[in-house]
Parts: C-alpha cells; sequence; structure tokens
C-alpha cells in the first residue's frame, strides 16, 4: 500500500532546501518564485511585491511582464497588503479593482508576507481557470511566506523599517 505525501510537502521541502544557505531576499524570492511556478499547476504567474513606502513594487517572477507598482489597497495585492490578509480571488473579473497585467489570468491568490510584525510584501500567483485556487492552496502559500518571512535578512531589501 502506498501513502501520498500531504499536499505541497515536496514544495515546501524544496523551499526549505533554497533558503537553507542563503539570506538575501532577492535570491532567494527569485528560486521561490522559480519553485512555486515549477511546482503548482495552472500558473500563468507567481511571484512578489514588495513594499516600498505606500506601494507595492513588482520583484522577482515566473510568467509575462506585470505592472511595477501597485499603491497598498488597490488591486488584488494592495488588498492584501493593506488587510494583512490572504485573498482568494475565484473571477477577477468581477474584483472591483482588479489590475490586469495579463488577459490570460482569471483567478488570483495573494498571501501577505510579514517579518517581525512588519509587512515586507505580497506573494502573487495567477491563474487562467476561474476558482483554481482554494483553501489547501491559501493554507500551502502562507506556509511559503511564513518560510520566505523567516529566512531572509531583511535589512538588505531597503524596505522601510528594516534598516
Ligand atoms: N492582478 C494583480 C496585479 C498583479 S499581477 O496579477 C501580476 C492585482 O490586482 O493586484
Amino acid at each position: 500500500m502506498s501513502t501520498m505525501a500531504p499536499f505541497g510537502t515536496d514544495l515546501l521541502q524544496q523551499i526549505d532546501g533554497v533558503l537553507g544557505g542563503e539570506r538575501d531576499p532577492w535570491a532567494n524570492a527569485a528560486n521561490v518564485a522559480a519553485l512555486l511556478f515549477e511546482h503548482l499547476p495552472e500558473l500563468n504567474w507567481a511571484g512578489f511585491y514588495f513594499l516600498r513606502g505606500s506601494e507595492l513594487v513588482v520583484g522577482p517572477f515566473q510568467g509575462r511582464v506585470a505592472c511595477t507598482r501597485i499603491p497598498v489597497g488597490q488591486g488584488v495585492c494592495g488588498t492584501a497588503a493593506r488587510r494583512r490578509e490572504a485573498v482568494v480571488v475565484a473571477d477577477v473579473h468581477v474584483f472591483p479593482g482588479h489590475i490586469a497585467c495579463d488577459p490570460a489570468s482569471n483567478a488570483e491568490l495573494v498571501v501577505p508576507l510579514s517579518s517581525a510584525g512588519r509587512l515586507v510584501g505580497v506573494i502573487d500567483l495567477d491563474s487562467p481557470r476561474a476558482g483554481r485556487f482554494g483553501a489547501a492552496d491559501v493554507a500551502l502559500v502562507t506556509a511559503v511566506a511564513d518560510r520566505v518571512a523567516a529566512g531572509c535578512d531583511w535589512r538588505l531589501a531597503g524596505i522601510d523599517g528594516f534598516a
């Protein structure tokens, strides 16, 4: 009889692997974006936005060119950043204020990234399939965000409050 590993175990193990010997935020975000895009099915964008003042600025990602700056409070990313909670959007076309970067995107999941109680940025996933993201994805990407938050030296990132 075979036993299945819990959803995301392999992804989390590989993330622990890349974070294990490196504290640089950009290096780690770049590798984590690549792992998310490789491991999670039906994505057309996976990556980071980082907080700069009152805006989120695009960081390492996999996918098509994305909008560079998103004010906190706007779009799905800015909403997750302001609420400091994960936002799941089954159909981005009916989300008020959604910022369209790639017309192929139909569903979105954004999870905030916080360290020592301070917002650092967000992890953003887009999918062409409406309704793609559910509770298991929120739990998995939250676990990813927790690992990234703990695994980086944010003083190297030039983010307010981490000088
Ligand atoms: N759709 C996002 C913008 C970022 S892209 O999806 C990569 C939003 O509404 O915040």
